[in-house]
């Protein structure tokens, strides 16, 4: 009996929300790209400190650059409330952190959102309410998930729990993993999906974004676990950038041996903590330890990517063409 009503829920699931296609177990989501059939949208990550820290200074500059770039949705990079995430679905740092904040014209789209280690210190179950979704019809926070934006398929990945410290050393943090269960399987899972989702795609660009880094030089450096367990399947399946925020700046980190590409965009709000690392491997092509966000732009054979500090100017610009490296 209880599978067969199994059943019956999932298919009530199916019917009833936007979901329109799974690859495996991912829920995938369609985002229409332009008429033209190019896509634009923006990158923010570690944000939510009620305006603090350049917090709405950067809001303002993302809505006049959401503006000009006519942007489709943003993506949000995880960390999206500070301290400790969300208490619940009632938190008020939900309109005071997000919808009071972001609220130029431009950036009145779909928010995609993973979630970051500080989100997972409150009630993280909060932020993938369906609740907040009618509170504010932007928010859309789902641990892994997918967005089939036709010239690019984008793969969400909760990477929070592929970090072992936060289980064996939390530092006197209080992680909410309900909904988690076992971690080694919960990872093994995760890895699964992303591969069968990545051999299954045929979009001109594929994208990945996680909380975390997998090369970075700033505080928290490169994540290990992500460059034993993510960083293969991205190579493998020629991922064309790696998205990600955990380290407050912004950064743009080639890899040496294939054509991914690693963004930081952490920079939301607090910033400037002044250390730089070294990194294993990689070369930085941007470094930024201030507050900003990241524009990306796509047509069917160029990317254009820039970076933007709080008061608006482009700190950073990287174009790539398809052309060049196709391998069809
Ligand atoms: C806000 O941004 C300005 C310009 O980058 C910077 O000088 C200032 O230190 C920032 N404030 C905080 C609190 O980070």
């Amino acid at each position: 009996m209880a599978g067969i009503h199994d059943k019956f829920l999932s298919l009530w699931l199916v019917l009833t929300s936007s979901l329109v296609a799974t690859y495996a177990e991912l829920q995938t989501f369609e985002h229409s790209a332009k008429n033209d059939g190019s896509l634009s949208f923006l990158v923010l990550g570690d944000w939510g400190r009620r305006g603090a820290y350049n917090q709405s200074e950067v809001a303002v500059q993302m809505g006049k650059v959401g503006e000009k770039l006519d942007i489709d949705f943003v993506i949000s990079t995880g960390d999206n409330f500070y301290d400790s995430g969300l208490t619940g679905e009632h938190d008020k740092a939900f309109a005071e952190s997000f919808t009071n904040i972001y609220t130029a014209e431009s950036l009145q789209k779909q928010w995609y959102s993973v979630l970051g280690n500080h989100d997972y210190r409150g009630n993280a179950e909060a932020q993938l309410s369906k609740h907040l979704r009618k509170v504010d019809s932007r928010w859309l926070c789902l641990r892994s998930f997918i967005v089939n934006a036709e010239l690019a398929e984008i793969f969400f990945v909760d990477t929070t729990p592929f970090v072992q410290s936060y289980f064996t050393n939390p530092e006197g943090q209080n992680y909410d993993w309900r909904g988690i269960g076992s971690p080694r399987a919960y990872i093994a899972k995760i890895i699964k999906d992303l591969k069968l989702a990545l051999r299954e795609s045929n979009a001109k660009w594929k994208i990945v974004v996680g909380h975390h880094a997998i090369r970075s030089v700033g505080h928290h450096g490169d994540t290990q676990e992500l460059v034993e367990k993510i960083l293969p399947i991205l190579k493998e399946y020629n991922v064309d950038f790696y998205m990600n925020g955990h380290d407050h700046c912004l950064e743009h980190i080639d890899d040496t041996e294939s054509e991914l590409q690693f963004l930081t965009s952490g920079a939301g709000s607090k910033a400037w903590r002044g250390d730089v690392q070294e990194t294993n491997s990689g070369h930085v092509k941007f470094f930024y330890d201030g507050q900003g966000f990241m524009s990306v732009q796509l047509t069917q054979n160029e990317a254009d990517i820039a970076f933007y500090d709080v008061s608006g100017s482009v700190l950073h610009r990287w174009t790539t063409s398809k052309l060049l490296h196709s391998s069809a």
